[in-house]
């Protein structure tokens, strides 16, 4: 097998909780508790799970933005784990980020055209000022932009246009690979299908990979290769997109799968509703950390036992005890 563009091994990621008031929950955090995934080159890895499950961590965590509190990663091959920030900066340029709110993300003192063009200076992409013209110009009507827009604000432009500038801004320094995440929750519907679109066009034309997280399952479906389903820092399920949606093996993904309107009434599902909230990642319920809510859950079995996520067809993975 080739090397995977992005590989995670056994990432880990505890927020510690501070001291104050509420000083005898004293613990952390477990945003993100063992991870393994690969994102091959050119393949979208689709992420979604309920809000709070860890996976803007992991995006973050992927990036190396934030530093893990055990496991690696490798991008391209080399370990980033460690590596010093004069010596990761090179292939910081390689992995970029897409956030769901561009208005939050885009600083507001700036034009467009400075946006687009700071990572190429950063970089020393450019070596004159017709040159970075030239470039921010192309990129912006590569992401359906005009050139003009160059010179105003992003308080200027709609949720669809400041998302297009966030993707111009990401396209700029020629990454191989784009943490998107959640890029159209916050878009109007009649806008997201447009976004999605531009940036499945763009990985076609560019070769690149993403990790796309979204809470929509429909937008997932459409986008992804393969879709990991994260629970309170854990995949609890990875597969093809069509495996994983035509059938989930993990209760958790049937009862989110069974949330979504599906447009075909053969094929309409038994809504399986998810009782209660997500438990709180600073103290897991033992076992199965899902049992809990589970509609399946064995006693003597599932509260007591981590399920390991382990292969129940080829290419298909599902921590779960009872998944077959
Ligand atoms: N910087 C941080 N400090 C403390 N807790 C955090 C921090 N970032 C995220 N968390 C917590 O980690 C968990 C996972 O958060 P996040 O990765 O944002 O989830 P998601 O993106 O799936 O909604 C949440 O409980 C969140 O409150
Ligand atoms: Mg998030």
């Amino acid at each position: 097998m080739s090397d995977p563009l992005v590989e995670a091994t056994g990432l880990v990621k505890h927020f510690a909780l501070r001291r104050g008031l509420f000083s005898r929950a004293r613990g952390a955090v477990r945003a993100v508790d063992g991870v393994d995934l690969r994102v091959e080159a050119g393949e979208t890895v689709g992420l979604v799970g309920e809000s709070g499950c860890g996976k803007s961590t992991l995006g973050r965590l992927l990036l190396r933005l934030i530093e893990p509190t055990s496991g690696r990663v490798r991008f391209e091959g080399t370990d980033i784990t460690e590596l010093p920030e004069r010596r990761l900066r090179p292939l910081r340029r390689r992995m970029q980020i897409v956030f769901q709110d561009p208005y939050a993300s885009l600083d507001p003192r700036m034009t467009v055209g400075q946006i687009v063009a700071e990572g190429l200076q950063i970089h020393r992409m450019v070596s004159s000022a017709s040159e970075r013209e030239a470039r921010v110009e192309a990129l912006l009507r590569r992401v359906g932009l005009r050139p003009e827009h160059a010179r105003r604000y992003p308080h200027e432009f709609s949720g669809g246009q400041r998302q297009r500038i966030g993707i111009a801004r990401a396209l700029a320094v020629e990454p191989r690979f784009i943490v998107c995440d959640e890029p159209v929750s916050a878009l109007d519907v009649s806008i997201q299908a447009q976004i999605v679109n531009l940036l499945k066009d763009l990985q076609e034309e560019l070769g690149l990979a993403y990790l796309f997280v979204a809470h929509d399952l429909n937008v997932v479906r459409v986008v992804s290769r393969r879709v990991a389903v994260m629970y309170l820092g854990r995949i609890v399920e990875l597969a093809d997109a069509g495996a994983l949606f035509d059938r989930p093996r993990h209760p958790y993904t049937e009862a989110l799968l069974s949330a979504v309107p599906v447009p075909d009434p053969e094929r309409r599902r038994l809504r399986i509703l998810l009782e209660g909230d997500v438990p709180s990642p600073v103290a897991p319920p033992p076992g199965c950390s899902f049992h809990p809510r589970c509609r399946k859950a064995r006693a003597g079995l599932c509260d007591v036992q981590v399920p390991p996520l382990r292969a129940v067809a080829p290419g298909h993975f599902a921590a779960c005890h009872l998944a077959e």
